[in-house]
């Protein structure tokens, strides 16, 4: 609960403000009713007129992207954290993260999930599922599989808050969860009216409360391999453990899951196991091989059921998670949550979490509260994933640490590893050192991963950007660089026996012929011979990460060796292919923009991708591993833009800057930009290469609030953890070129950013108005650096590792500010420093 200094002006009402927080917080921590916090929070904050940073956890809200395909995880967690509980909403194509904001009807309560990820659900093992009681006082009449028992929600009751959900069922129950790093944990509240005690139970008309709780071993895409699922019942305690083995949900393979359920609140009065309908009170224990465990409805588990809750009409369920072992899996739970206290399991989470964001403070006065809320809620999201699973891998013993749902990194290493690493340095180097360790073990790095799989490579091999990233930020500790290195080169030379789980394909190709023909078959390996043209870039890029490790430790051959490579992505640009596309009326029109990355035969020859091709404007959805497509989840038009390595060079091939500008601007002027996936992130900030930084601050302000805002449905595309990366720096005013110590400047939306990412001094972007000019300006006049006149327009590293004060004067008009041809980003093969040596 820091206040901010925001100058001399501001200090008289301190004092007041310091008793109102001193009374708040009071209220704040012994209110038992976690709703009304918010009730006053808000206001009161917004009628101080800001400038006083209260409690920042207000504006996380985690149900931004529950619905519109953001796939969003919503329940509690720690940072990173393995446990992950929330209800799992029984809708297909919505549900990958369990919980959906919308009316669909809710089949449990799982444990595990992943945050943001496209495609089909991850994880959502173990559901557990509270009936008040069953028909008739009958355990054999309460529904036991996943389509009998599904009930929909009450309306307006989802609550969530860092730390906290809960939802209320149609069968009265209310289902409250929260999370230490491995345990869920779940406080069930039943109806306290419906007893008549003078009435003998098993006559009453409505069921009598007499709770009973089910543990299916299912998960949620109903992917558990049934031949070794099983479970047990403890008669004495009710102690539930059970084991399942699940696939991945965007990979390939299979992985084992455990878990370890406690319950607190009521007597046990019998319990028993299902299979599919059938319930039993007989038997104790489910064993695949034993019992046959097979059944059409894929459900099956174990079940408790209990007396009348004694006081309060609550049961506490905790279930502790582990993919080691059910001993583990119990073991972490008694270490995590040895009280079974809900509410103090919530505070430690939102102790956590305030210090986490706490890194970063905001003035925010004059700026909607919205923005405050799109702007912590997104940095909350990005540190959702990768999970930290360090001690509970089972696939290797290692001192170093584990982590997992690298989801995919093709999304992550243009936004949200950039960010960590100013925010969170020592995490990002667990990361990498996780990378880094998974390349000891399976042989290469992933490109994407989850739940100890092998996923799907869309594009390049990212994990090298990340890598040479890490290194250039400075992000070092206990990271082993030899390997490291000698991880990339083999990305680059290695061909996989399938690289559409690892690697590279067509390397020999690619060394040859200098680009990806698109008739070259890969005979070392195998993988889907498609993204011919997205491949292309995207090597090209990895290539210039690996060249810069190259550099960097001194491997001076395989720095010229991938330098070279890195130019690569001149070789797939048709200078002559047109813009053309159909309009309403189906007459072929043409824009006057020539020159497309295009598919090229072997012979130098180039075939014909339609430039707008999986855009919004035309097929979206034609581009994944189709092997009739030679750009993946984009268009052409999309992947024009990519060179980051070398802009200089991008936009004399385009004709020059107004030619460059003029493009980048129809791209998101004319609806083919498709905001919803993470390669558009950077063409946002490109047109700083063009010398026209205000028009990115153009288009920043268009897309916030119109495409990333603070509604439930306020995310264009499935989040993975990066969007909430991409609006969180895009508000504090820069955007990071990942694997180059650059990013791009443009105004910020707050008037004051500080940031403490544990330099020597806090890194400071201050927001001034320009005289003369109404505020509410979006473009920068000019800019000081520690006092001293700043004319680049974007900023190295140094300024977040080493701290310092950068002043931007903002107005209405774009100005001449960072346009001069030695104020651009740097365009590597045109740098002599960084050329030097090579004899260029
Ligand atoms: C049990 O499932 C059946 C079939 O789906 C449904 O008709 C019935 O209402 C359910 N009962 C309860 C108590 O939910
Ligand atoms: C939700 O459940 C709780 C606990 O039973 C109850 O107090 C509350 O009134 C319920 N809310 C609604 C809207 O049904
Ligand atoms: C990851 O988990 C390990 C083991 O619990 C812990 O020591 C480490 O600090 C965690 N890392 C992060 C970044 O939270
Ligand atoms: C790479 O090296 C080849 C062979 O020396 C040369 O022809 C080519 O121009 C170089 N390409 C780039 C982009 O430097
Ligand atoms: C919020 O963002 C979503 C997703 O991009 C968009 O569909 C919606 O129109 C936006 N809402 C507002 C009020 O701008």
């Amino acid at each position: 609960m820091a206040l901010l200094s925001i100058g001399m002006d501001f200090k008289r009402p301190l004092r007041l403000l310091a008793l109102v927080v001193v009374f708040g917080f009071l209220l704040f921590r012994y209110n038992p009713l976690q709703e009304s916090r918010y009730s006053w929070m808000l206001p009161m904050d917004w009628s101080l007129n800001g400038g006083y940073r209260p409690d920042i956890l207000q504006y996380v809200n985690p149900l931004i992207g529950t619905i519109n395909g953001g796939h969003v995880f919503p329940g509690p967690t720690h940072p990173y954290g393995m446990a992950k509980p929330c209800p799992d909403s029984m809708i297909r194509g919505e549900n990958a993260a369990g919980f959906v904001s919308d009316d669909s009807p809710i089949g449990g309560f799982s444990h595990l999930h992943d945050s943001g990820t496209g495609g089909s659900p991850s994880m959502g093992n173990f559901p557990i599922f509270a009936h008040p009681g069953c028909p008739s006082d009958d355990y054999t009449q309460c529904n036991y599989t996943i389509t009998d028992r599904m009930l929909p929600r009450v309306p307006g009751t989802a609550e969530a808050h860092v730390g906290y959900f809960a939802l209320n069922l149609t069968n009265n129950v209310r289902a409250e969860m929260t999370a230490s790093t491995r345990t869920a944990l779940y406080r069930f509240t039943f109806p306290s009216t419906q007893d008549d005690t003078s009435i003998s139970r098993d006559t009453r008309p409505n069921p009598p409360i007499s709770p009973l709780l089910l543990i299916d071993l299912q998960d949620l895409g109903q992917t558990s391999l049934s031949a070794s699922a099983g479970c047990q019942v403890y008669a004495e305690s009710g102690r539930i453990i059970g084991e399942g083995t699940f696939m991945p949900s965007f990979g390939r393979g299979t992985y084992q899951a455990y878990f370890c359920a406690d319950f607190r609140g009521a007597a046990v009065r019998r319990l028993g196991t299902f299979i599919g309908k059938e319930a039993r009170a007989d038997t104790t224990y489910l064993n695949a091989v034993d019992r046959g465990f097979q059944n059409p409805s894929g459900s099956g588990g174990a079940w408790v059921q209990f007396e009348r809750p004694e006081e309060s009409d609550q049961i506490v369920a905790r279930v502790g998670m582990s993919f080691v072992s059910v001993d583990q899996a119990c073991s972490n739970a008694e270490a995590e949550i040895p009280d079974f206290d809900f509410d103090r399991t919530v505070r430690d989470v939102e102790m956590i979490w305030s210090e986490k964001l706490s890194v970063v403070e905001l003035d925010t006065r004059g700026v909607h509260p919205d923005m405050q809320t799109i702007f912590w809620s997104g940095l909350y999201r990005s540190m959702l994933s990768p999970q930290n699973y360090t001690g509970e891998n089972p696939l290797w013993e290692s001192k170093e640490p584990y982590f997992d749902s690298f989801y995919c990194i093709w999304d992550s290493f243009r936004a949200q590893h950039p960010l960590l690493t100013i925010l969170d340095p020592n995490a990002q180097a667990e990361m990498v050192r996780a990378l880094i360790d998974i390349y000891r073990h399976e042989g290469k790095l992933p490109d994407c991963r989850m739940s100890f799989s092998k996923g799907f490579t869309q594009g390049g091999s990212n994990a090298d950007v990340v890598i040479a990233d890490a290194f250039i930020k400075g992000v070092t500790e206990g990271i082993d660089w030899d390997t490291a290195y000698e991880a990339v080169i083999s990305d680059a030379e290695v061909t996989p026996k399938d690289w559409s789980l690892e690697g590279r394909g067509n390397i020999e190709a690619w060394e040859q012929y200098g680009y990806i023909p698109v008739d070259d078959r890969d005979l070392q390996g195998n993988g889907p011979h498609s993204r011919t043209v997205s491949r292309t870039v995207e090597y090209a890029y990895d290539d210039f990460a690996i060249a810069t490790l190259a550099k960097e430790l001194g491997h001076e051959t395989d720095f010229a060796k991938y330098m070279n490579r890195s130019g690569f992505w001149r070789n797939i640009w048709n200078p002559e292919q047109e813009d053309l596309y159909h309009d309403a009326d189906g007459d072929v029109q043409r824009t006057n923009f020539k020159g497309f990355p295009q598919p090229r035969f072997k012979d130098g020859t180039f075939k014909y991708q339609t430039t707008r091709m999986c855009s919004p404007v035309y097929e979206p959805h034609k581009c994944y591993f189709d092997t009739a497509q030679s750009t993946y989840e984009g268009s052409p038009w999309l992947y024009s833009f990519y060179a980051p390595q070398d802009m200089k060079g991008l936009v004399e091939v385009f004709g020059g800057k107004q030619k460059f500008f003029d493009r980048l601007d129809y791209y998101h002027s004319s609806g083919i930009a498709d905001m919803g996936n993470e390669q558009s992130y950077l063409t946002v900030f490109q047109f700083h290469y063009a010398g026209r930084p205000g028009r990115s601050s153009y288009w920043v302000n268009q897309y916030i609030p119109a495409q990333f805002n603070a509604s439930v449905n306020g995310i264009p595309g499935n989040d993975d953890c990066a969007m909430g990366a991409f609006v969180a720096m895009s508000l504090m005013g820069f955007f990071p070129v990942a694997g180059q110590s650059v990013y791009l400047l443009t105004a910020p939306f707050f008037p004051e950013v500080k940031i403490k990412s544990g330099g020597p001094r806090p890194a400071v972007i201050r927001r001034v108005w320009a005289a003369g000019q109404e505020e509410g300006g979006i473009y920068i006049q000019s800019a000081t650096l520690d006092g001293k006149p700043y004319t680049r327009n974007w900023i190295s590293h140094d300024f977040f590792s080493g701290g310092g004060e950068l002043e931007l004067v903002v107005g209405t008009e774009e100005g001449n500010w960072g346009t001069a041809d030695e104020d651009l980003p740097p365009s590597f093969p045109h740098e002599r420093s960084w050329m030097d040596g090579l004899g260029t």
